[in-house]
C-alpha cells in the first residue's frame, strides 16, 4: 500500500510536471513554430563499432560527430533552416552487417549522406544500396580501387587507394629498409588481397624477391603453421595485407617463434591497438603505410587536434578521424548548397538528393587532410601516403610523402 501510494504520488508529480511543461510550451510557441521550419538532416556513420577494427571505427564516429557539432553552431547553417544529426550504424566490419546498416539508413528518408564505411569489403556492397537510395557516400577509409570503379555516381572517398599505398610500402621496404626478400600474407578480404598484391608487384619490380605468398582470414587468430613456414624461409620482412586484430597476432606469434624481423602492412594496421595486441616488444620496428600526412604535419592539424581533444577528452586522433571529419564537412557543404538552392525542406526529397550528390562531385575545398577534390570516379586527388615505424611502442613517421 505504501508503495502504491508512493507510485501514485510519483504519477501526480509527473502529471504536474507535464502540465507545467505544456504551459511552458504555450509560452514558447514562437520557438516551437520556429523549430517547425528547421529541417533535420541526418548523416549516417557506417563503421565497425562493436566488432572488427573497432578502435578505428569509433575514431571515424568521433570525427563525424565533431564536424556535426561545429556545423550546428554555424549561423549560415541555421539561416538555411538546417540542423544536422548523426546516426551511427555498426557494420561490425562484416559485409552482411554492412548491407543491413545500409538498408536501415536507406529506409530513413531524412538521411541523405553517409560517412563510411571503413573496410572495403563492407563499403563496396553497401555503396550499391546507397546508390539505389540516392544517398551520397563519402568513405574516409576504404582504399580498394574497385570501390570507385563501379560507375556509381554517389560514391566518393577522401583517402587514397591501394594501388598508391601498396607501391609506396614496397618502395620504403626496399629503398629505406633495404629488404631483399619478403613473405606476403593477406587476410582474404578485398582490402587485404588487393593491397598485398600491389605491394608484391612493386617489390618484385624493384628487384626484391617474394619468397612465397599465403592467404589467411581476417578472423584467424592462430598462425602457428604459417609462422613455422615463415621462420624456415627467413625473409628480410613479412608483409601483411589486412587489419590490426589479426595482423597484431601474426606479429606477436612471429616474434614469439624467434623470428624478430619486421612485419609491414597498410592503413588497416595503423592504430595503437596494433601495438597493444602485438605487444610493444613484438611490434617494435614493424612498419605501416597510412593515408595522408601525420596530423602534426597538416596546416590545420594542430587546430583539429585541439578541437578533437576538447570534444573527446582522453581520446587520441586516429588513422581516419581527420578524414571522417573532412568527409562529413564535404557532405555538410553539399547539403547546405542544396538547401540554399532548393530550400531546406527539399534536401531530403529526390531532387535534393540528386543536388547533394552533384555538389559533392564539385567539391573543391581545403580540409584538415589537405586539398579535397574528386576525379570523375569519385576518388580524391590527394594521393599522400606516410610510412610509419613502431619505435619504443609508438608509431613514428618513417617516410613522409614527397607531396
Ligand atoms: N583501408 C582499409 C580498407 O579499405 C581499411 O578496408
Amino acid at each position: 500500500m505504501q508503495v502504491r501510494n508512493t507510485l501514485a504520488g510519483g504519477v501526480m508529480v509527473a502529471l504536474t510536471v507535464a502540465a507545467l511543461a505544456l504551459t511552458g510550451c504555450g509560452g514558447g510557441s514562437k520557438a516551437a513554430s520556429g523549430d517547425s521550419a528547421v529541417t533535420t538532416v541526418k548523416i549516417g556513420i557506417g563503421a565497425p563499432l562493436t566488432a572488427g577494427s573497432v578502435a578505428q571505427g569509433l575514431g571515424i564516429q568521433r570525427g563525424v560527430e565533431l564536424a556535426i557539432k561545429e556545423a550546428n553552431a554555424r549561423e549560415d547553417i541555421k539561416a538555411a533552416g538546417l540542423k544536422f544529426a548523426s546516426v551511427p550504424g555498426d557494420d561490425q566490419g562484416d559485409p552482411k552487417a554492412g548491407v543491413t546498416v545500409a538498408n536501415t539508413f536507406a529506409s530513413d528518408r531524412s538521411l541523405v549522406g553517409v560517412v563510411g564505411h571503413l573496410n572495403s569489403g563492407v563499403t563496396i556492397p553497401a555503396s550499391k544500396v546507397y546508390n539505389q537510395a540516392k544517398i551520397a557516400m563519402v568513405s574516409p577509409a576504404a582504399t580498394n580501387p574497385a570501390l570507385t570503379l563501379q560507375g556509381l555516381n554517389n560514391v566518393f572517398r577522401v583517402c587514397t587507394i591501394d594501388s598508391v599505398q601498396g607501391p609506396m610500402g614496397a618502395d620504403a621496404a626496399v629503398d629505406k629498409f633495404g629488404a631483399k626478400t619478403v613473405v606476403v600474407v593477406d587476410d582474404g578480404t578485398p582490402y587485404g588481397e588487393g593491397l598485398a598484391a600491389e605491394f608484391g608487384k612493386e617489390f618484385a619490380v624493384k628487384g626484391g624477391k617474394v619468397v612465397f605468398s599465403e592467404r589467411t582470414s581476417d578472423k584467424d587468430s592462430d598462425f602457428n603453421a604459417l609462422v613455422t613456414k615463415i621462420k624456415g624461409a627467413n625473409p628480410d620482412m613479412v608483409y601483411y595485407g589486412g587489419t590490426y586484430n589479426a595482423g597484431a597476432l601474426l606479429s606477436k606469434q612471429l616474434f614469439e617463434s624467434g623470428y624478430t624481423k619486421p612485419l609491414m602492412g597498410g592503413d588497416g594496421l595503423f592504430d595503437p591497438q596494433y601495438v597493444a595486441l602485438a605487444t610493444p616488444q613484438a611490434a617494435e620496428d614493424d612498419m605501416v603505410t597510412s593515408v595522408g600526412l601525420p596530423t602534426s604535419e597538416l596546416p590545420k592539424g594542430v587546430e583539429f587536434k585541439a578541437a578533437y581533444e576538447a570534444a573527446f577528452p582522453g581520446e587520441e586522433v586516429g588513422a581516419y578521424d581527420a578524414y571522417s571529419y573532412d568527409a562529413a564537412n564535404v557532405l555538410i557543404e553539399a547539403i547546405l548548397a542544396a538547401a540554399k538552392d532548393k530550400g531546406a525542406a527539399q534536401v531530403i526529397m529526390p531532387v535534393g538528393r540528386d543536388a547533394i550528390i552533384a555538389n559533392v562531385a564539385k567539391t573543391s575545398t581545403e580540409g584538415v587532410t589537405g586539398k579535397i577534390e574528386f576525379d570523375k570516379n569519385g576518388d580524391t586527388t590527394n594521393k599522400a601516403i606516410t610510412v610509419y615505424r613502431v619505435e619504443k611502442g609508438e608509431f613514428v613517421p618513417y617516410v613522409l610523402p614527397t607531396k
